[in-house]
């Protein structure tokens, strides 16, 4: 009996597994409860006493080494798997997950395109800006309350420094540094110093539109913001302008279009009256154009400016601003197909 275990230990150090399938044959063939070792087990009750210790000896010395050689093979066949893994350079890649377009971004596109086809080019302007190009140059008198501490975020060292509460203010610059004709449009971040709630927030987004040429006239404006409408929200869209002030236009208007929400028949969005306001809008002060360097009696010129996350609220009916600059991914992937 002794002669078999020393024959086993022999066999033993030469079993190899292939695969996984061979190697539970192996752990079957000798560890199993049928297998090899039991039966010798079972056989250690026959053997006389004389020899009880050193058959013992023996067999638990058989026990070790096949437990630590099915062992050694069962990480050896690990580990070249691991290795076939990493080297195998035919396996397809994973696929990478593609982000959405934040749906600010997919509206302001949308309206710079419909700009672009007018002959608008992109303007940029800054967004942490002086008093003149955001105030002063624009015509605001000295005591205008958007001035107040209660709207603008100012820079604390520097007075006069301050951030943009408008994209007005890329007006001014353009005007300055260039004379017409001048055709521009300038999408962009502004701050106000408001409480964070569903319907206003401390920075948004506006985009500003300004022409000024030889007998630019109110018509004109008027045939471009009705276009805008129309491509923004569809041909049947309609237009109303109502009379506003703002300090660098004049005459000022307002512009609502027809709800696209309801069609116009009256709705929670309009408040049952069929209008929605989307942008102010109107002619450029003559004293705005004289303050920025342009001769008031040679040029004239019409502006407009809207927010776009208004136009936004309108294509997607999003009902809380908060969600635009919160990065849930779970609202940023409903504009997935809009991309
Ligand atoms: N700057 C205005 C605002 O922030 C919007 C505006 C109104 C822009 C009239 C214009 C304009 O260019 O002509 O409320």
């Amino acid at each position: 009996m002794i002669e078999q275990i020393e024959k086993l230990l022999e066999e033993i150090k030469s079993i190899t597994a292939n695969n996984a399938e061979e190697l539970e044959a192996l752990r079957l063939k000798y560890l199993s409860k049928k297998g090899i070792l039991n039966t010798l087990m079972a056989q250690f009750r026959e053997v006389p006493a004389d020899q009880k210790r050193e058959f013992g000896v023996k067999l638990n010395e058989l026990k070790n080494a096949t437990q630590e050689k099915i062992s050694s093979l069962k990480e050896a066949l690990e580990s070249k798997e691991e290795e076939q893994c990493e080297l195998d350079l035919t396996r397809p890649g994973y696929p990478g997950k593609l982000g959405t377009r934040h749906p600010l971004s997919i509206v302001k596109n949308e309206i710079i395109d419909i700009f672009s086809r007018l002959g608008f080019s992109i303007a940029n302007g800054v967004e942490v800006e002086d008093d003149w190009h955001v105030f002063s140059a624009m015509n605001f008198a000295e005591d205008h309350p958007a001035r107040d501490m209660q709207d603008t975020f100012f820079v604390e060292a520097h007075p006069d420094i301050i951030l943009r509460t408008h994209t007005s203010s890329v007006q001014s610059r353009v005007m300055e540094t260039s004379q017409p004709p001048i055709r521009i449009i300038a999408p962009g971040r502004v701050y106000r110093n408001e409480a964070i709630s569903y319907r206003a927030h401390c920075f948004f987004h506006q985009l500003e539109a300004l022409y000024i040429d030889k007998n630019v006239s109110f018509t004109d404006l008027k045939q471009v913001l009705l276009l805008f409408a129309k491509e923004m929200f569809g041909n049947d869209t309609k237009i109303r302008l109502r009379p506003s002030y703002f300090p660098f236009t004049e005459p000022s208007a307002e512009m609502d279009i027809s709800c696209n929400i309801c069609g116009g028949k009256g709705c929670p969005f309009c408040k049952g009256t069929g209008w929605v306001e989307i942008l102010g809008c109107g002619m450029v002060d003559p004293n705005v154009l004289e303050l920025c360097g342009i001769d008031s009696k040679e040029y004239s010129g019409y502006a407009l400016g809207m927010g776009i996350e208004r136009i936004t609220n309108l294509k997607y009916q999003v009902k809380d601003l908060r969600l635009f600059s919160e990065n849930d991914i779970r609202f940023l992937k409903l504009f997935e197909s809009a991309n």
